[in-house]
């Protein structure tokens, strides 16, 4: 998802750094760039070479106005970027987190500058979806909230602002369909073309709740239930057995070629 938002905000007409701790994650991260901005110049998008020209590759954190967070989803690793990154980023800059359900409140809480943290969740493919959802932490200012409304706008993004409580609105609402899903898929109420399809023609989704968990990795979707399961301490919350299995078995889903269904 670093790469679509750097994207769009390379596309915004803003410069942009790129970093990734993992070797070839950033080259990676710029052929995918290069394909979907190729796609949206088909549609009288910007040129691909502008928009790219803006993109710089970082060896580590830099100074900039903002910093946008887009690491996995574990609560420890952010909130050692966002210590290093307060260290590292001008005072009055603002450090956002594109966390699917980590709480914005304990990332702040790792910096001397909680009332510019927030989070600025985007959406998967995220040059194409247009929803930010916007979470304020229990510091964030009133101006820090403006700036990254105002900023979402200016990325051609709809904002819908969402407290900081577990999943926030967008994964407290997915999160129980994908996993009512799995269950579904275990006690053999159907099999996953059957379950997508129903979601697809039934109720309009572009892709089924299966589908859709390999799109954003069964390994994330069981991260972001043990978060919902954990603080709000409801067993609804709790994720099914056979998503822990096949990440257990390392079926991941679309990134490693195999999850409810095989690429
Ligand atoms: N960049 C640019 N353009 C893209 C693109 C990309 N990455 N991906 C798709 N497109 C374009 C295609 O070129 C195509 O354009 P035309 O209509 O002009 O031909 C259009 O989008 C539709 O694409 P496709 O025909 O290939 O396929 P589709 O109709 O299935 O649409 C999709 C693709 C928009 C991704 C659609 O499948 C979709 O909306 N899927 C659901 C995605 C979703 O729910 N994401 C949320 C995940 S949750 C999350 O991200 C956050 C979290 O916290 C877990």
């Amino acid at each position: 998802m670093g790469g679509g938002i750097a994207q769009v905000v390379a596309a915004s007409g803003r410069r942009v750094s790129l970093h990734d701790a993992a070797p070839g994650a950033v080259e990676r991260g710029l052929e995918t760039m290069r394909r979907s901005l190729s796609k949206l110049a088909e549609k009288g998008g910007a040129d691909p070479g502008e928009v790219l020209a803006r993109v710089e590759r970082a060896d580590d954190l830099v100074s900039a106005d903002l910093l946008i967070e887009a690491v996995v989803e574990d609560a420890r690793v952010k909130e050692e970027i966002f210590r290093r990154a307060d260290a590292v980023l001008p005072p009055a800059a603002i450090l956002a987190s594109n966390t699917s359900s980590i709480p914005i409140t304990s990332l702040a809480a790792a910096t001397s500058r909680p009332d510019r943290v927030i989070g600025m969740h985007f959406f998967n493919p995220v040059p194409v979806l247009k929803l930010v959802e916007v979470i304020r932490g229990l510091e964030t200012s009133d101006e820090t909230a403006q700036a990254i409304v105002q900023l979402a706008i200016e990325l051609g993004k709809t904002p819908a602002e969402a407290r900081d409580l577990p999943g926030f609105v967008s994964n407290r609402i997915l999160m129980p369909f994908i996993n009512e899903a799995a269950y579904a898929l275990l006690e053999g109420v159907a099999e996953p073309e059957a379950i997508d399809t129903i979601a697809r023609l039934g109720f309009a989704h572009p892709l089924g709740p299966l589908a859709l968990a390999d799109l954003i990795g069964l390994d994330t979707c069981v991260a972001i239930m043990d978060v919902l399961h954990r603080g709000l301490g409801d067993p609804k919350y709790a994720p099914c057995p056979l998503l822990r299995q096949y990440v257990q078995a390392g079926r991941l889903g679309r990134k490693s070629g195999r999850g409810f269904y095989t690429y």
